[in-house]
């Protein structure tokens, strides 16, 4: 699903966070693992206004582990304790029930030492589109619930969903817009599948991902494409329009008189990337300048 946000629909989802927000105790924040600062909401903070909250890092499965890892230590050093995960197979999901009871740990403990019987803690699970929520919130529910994200507008009563006797989620995640300002940040999100790609030239998106290829993952164009010679200069961009027509060229993305179909190979090369063909790559590091 992807939303065309105007200002309008995102005053809509802001109260509709800030209504959900006032039912639960910890907010679960999923960002994907391949580029979290970019597929996180610019007003994030100001939005959750200090609520206890896990960062997951989702789609692990495409991100590079040790990027992963060096992001996980990013938001460490924010105070933040950030989870890896893929929601779509549940690897690591097991997990987050115990980091979210540790949030809340100081509220249980109260309870208890008043002799109150604590109740489940409550959660909710926020995110930019596409981002793999409604993924999460089924495989939390161990089943699948028909309801995807309330689209900003529409609402609905609120059901919750019980994870285990000790964690109550609600069944309707919280939808927050990504960035736009920043062109990279643009980049990084087409590139995902985050945002619709007709909003930025395909082949424009794909030479983002070739000359970030070429910088960080050589080997994964080599060994997917059989492209040997790779630009040394990153700033040579005829340089890497040849790597992207060697691409094209490879997978018979011709057209009549035997040009390379750039429009397709660039196609070609966004497809691979996101189904992790070229292996595990992530387009952000911490390091990254912005
Ligand atoms: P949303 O509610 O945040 O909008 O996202 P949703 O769960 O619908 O997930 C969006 C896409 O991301 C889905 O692909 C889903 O299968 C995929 N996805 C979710 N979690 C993971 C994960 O951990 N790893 C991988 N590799 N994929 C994940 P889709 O249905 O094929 O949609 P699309 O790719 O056509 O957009």
């Amino acid at each position: 699903m992807t939303i065309q946000w105007f200002p309008g629909h995102m005053t809509k989802a802001r109260r509709q966070i800030e209504e959900k927000l006032k039912l639960i105790d910890v907010v679960i924040e999923l960002l994907d693992a391949r580029i979290p600062l970019s597929s996180r909401n610019p007003m994030v903070d100001e939005i959750l206004k200090g609520k206890p909250r896990l960062v997951l890092l989702n789609k692990n499965d495409l991100a590079d582990p040790q990027v992963t890892a060096d992001w996980v230590k990013y938001f460490a050093d924010q105070g933040l304790p950030a989870l890896p995960i893929d929601a779509a197979t549940g690897t690591h999901v097991k997990e987050i029930l115990p980091r979210v009871k540790q949030l809340w740990a100081h509220k249980i403990e109260r309870q208890l030492s008043k002799g109150i019987n604590p109740r489940a803690v409550r959660a909710l699970i926020v995110g930019i589109p596409n981002v793999g929520k409604s993924t999460l919130i089924n495989q939390l529910a161990g089943k699948k619930i028909a309801a995807t994200g309330d689209k900003p507008g529409v609402t609905k009563g609120q059901q919750w969903i019980k994870v285990g006797t000790e964690m109550d989620l609600l069944d309707t995640p919280g939808i927050l817009w990504p960035k736009f300002e920043d062109q990279m940040v643009g980049m990084r999100l087409a590139a995902t599948g985050a945002i619709k790609e007709e909003l930025l030239h395909l082949d424009e998106i794909a030479l983002f991902v070739v000359k970030y290829m070429v910088q960080n993952y050589g080997a994964g164009i080599q060994e997917r494409f059989g492209v040997q010679d790779l630009p040394e200069d990153l700033d040579d961009i005829q340089e890497m329009v040849k790597v992207m027509e060697a691409i094209g060229r490879k997978r018979g993305a011709i057209v009549s008189g035997g040009k390379v179909d750039l429009d397709k190979a660039s196609l070609i090369i966004i497809r691979e990337l996101r189904a992790g063909k070229m292996g595990r790559i992530s387009l952000e590091k911490p390091l990254d300048k912005r």
